[in-house]
């Protein structure tokens, strides 16, 4: 059975910030932070799904999709990111897996959607191995709660953004700029990514997936100089995550310099590599690549060019996502898992009309066309079995704040107030149609 779903992450919707003793993440921190999040958004109250998840669980219901992934905020689980949980953090996401699976929507938790304790950041975060082993407690603890009822998760939510973005370019929190110095951060992910595997499947839990952010990288020209460093960006951004998982080894770093992984000890490469049930995919867009201009990284961000862009810029290339899936199912052959598309989607500018509805004829058709770039993926032999569409609700975009609407549902941030979009409309008749 194909899964069809929305996804949100907790701290791009929940808000509550310090309600029933949930303590303080790096986004918290980051966000207040002068000058890190575009007019100083903060998620402080954002869609304010803490208060609002009925109404949100009606939505979905109504759309008609079969799952909803949505993440758990370590902070509400552990204040201090270590120690006994919070029943009253396990408690809200206890009642929103039961209502979604009273309405007949798989739930699909994600355990790290980004928000790490700040207590944890200030032991060293993900920097520190030792971060790695309080996840899989944590994981420990939400699993005891809830392993009973829920029966797929998933471990971490795009281990390459967060090292990429927060730790080498200081884009997102913690905001550090430590550029290839962060690369044991993708280890102590990959193996709080392993442990916790250990820990949910000791708790009975469903299945497991990890969810990697994927992109096809295009060298800029056939010049062996470009096809060199489009190689160079496609094992940091797509190897680096998915070599360990899927084959048990990383790939050769040493165009970064990186010859020896000293952080990497005996035995944590089984850990890390342990079976999978599924590989969750996150698709935005291709990266074209070209040799560096100088010192420095290997490579260069080209630009793709001559496609139409979302409001965010970013370039709509649907047959990208064909060439994702293909070619992961090229590159690992029968070590691929089934694959599920746990984030596709776009921002669009979404301006609503005079009774409140938005007419985002844009949006309908990027999901149209990348939903037959998954079907085209699964005609040439890959087999994806979901497709997950980002997001549910406009939402607190990272560094963007409330700028970029992601949402088949309009949120007016004043007010909280919810309004379908015409894609939203459009979604439900599609998943209606047999
Ligand atoms: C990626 C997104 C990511 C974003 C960070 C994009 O290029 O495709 O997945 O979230 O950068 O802002
Ligand atoms: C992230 C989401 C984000 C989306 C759009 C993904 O990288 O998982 O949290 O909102 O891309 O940038």
């Amino acid at each position: 059975m194909f899964l069809w779903g929305t996804a949100t992450a907790a701290y791009q919707i929940e808000g509550a910030a310090d309600e029933d003793g949930r303590g303080p993440s790096i986004w918290d921190t980051f966000s207040h932070e002068p000058g890190r999040t575009r007019d100083g958004h903060t998620g402080d109250v954002a869609c304010d799904h803490y208060h609002r998840w009925p109404e949100d669980v009606a939505l979905m219901s109504e759309l008609g999709v079969g799952a909803y992934r949505f993440s758990i905020a370590w902070p509400r689980v552990q204040p201090s990111g270590a120690g006994p949980a919070n029943p009253k953090g396990l408690d809200f996401y206890e009642r929103l897996v039961d209502a979604l699976l009273a309405a007949g929507i798989t739930p699909v938790p994600t355990l790290f959607h980004w928000d790490l304790p700040q207590a944890a950041q200030d032991r060293g975060g993900w920097l520190n191995r030792d971060t790695a082993h309080r996840f899989a407690d944590y994981a420990a603890l939400v699993a005891g709660r809830l392993a009973d009822r829920v029966p797929m998760w998933i471990t971490l939510n795009e281990p390459f953004v967060h090292m990429a973005y927060g730790h080498a370019l200081g884009l997102h929190a913690p905001g550090q700029a430590l550029l290839l110095d962060a690369l044991p951060v993708a280890h102590h992910q990959l193996l709080a990514h392993g442990l916790a595997t250990a820990a949910l499947r000791a708790a009975g839990a469903g299945q497991v997936l990890l969810t990697n952010n994927c992109t096809p990288v295009w060298a800029a020209s056939d010049a062996a100089e470009d096809v060199a460093a489009a190689e160079a960006y496609d094992i940091l951004h797509n190897r680096l995550f998915n070599d360990p998982v899927l084959t048990g080894a990383y790939p050769d770093l040493s165009a970064y310099g990186a010859k020896e992984l000293g952080f990497v000890r005996d035995g944590d490469l089984a850990v890390i590599a342990a079976p999978l049930d599924g590989l969750g995919v996150n698709y935005y867009n291709p990266t074209r690549i070209a040799a560096p201009a100088g010192p420095g990284l290997p490579f260069t961000d080209a630009g793709v060019t001559g496609h139409p862009t979302t409001a965010f810029g970013w370039p709509v290339v649907p047959d990208g996502l064909r060439e994702l899936l293909t070619g992961l199912h090229a590159r690992y052959g029968d070590a691929l898992p089934p694959v599920y598309v746990t984030e596709n989607g776009c921002s669009q500018p979404d301006v609503p009309g005079p009774d409140g509805t938005v007419d985002d004829q844009d949006r309908i058709a990027y999901l149209d066309q990348h939903i037959a770039a998954v079907h085209a993926a699964r005609r040439e032999g890959v087999d994806v079995r979901g497709y997950f569409v980002w997001s549910l609700l406009d939402n607190f975009e990272w560094a963007e704040g409330y700028h970029q609407r992601f949402g088949l549902v309009h949120v007016d941030f004043a007010t909280g107030r919810r309004t379908p979009k015409a894609s939203y409309h459009w979604l439900r008749a599609h998943l209606a149609t047999p």
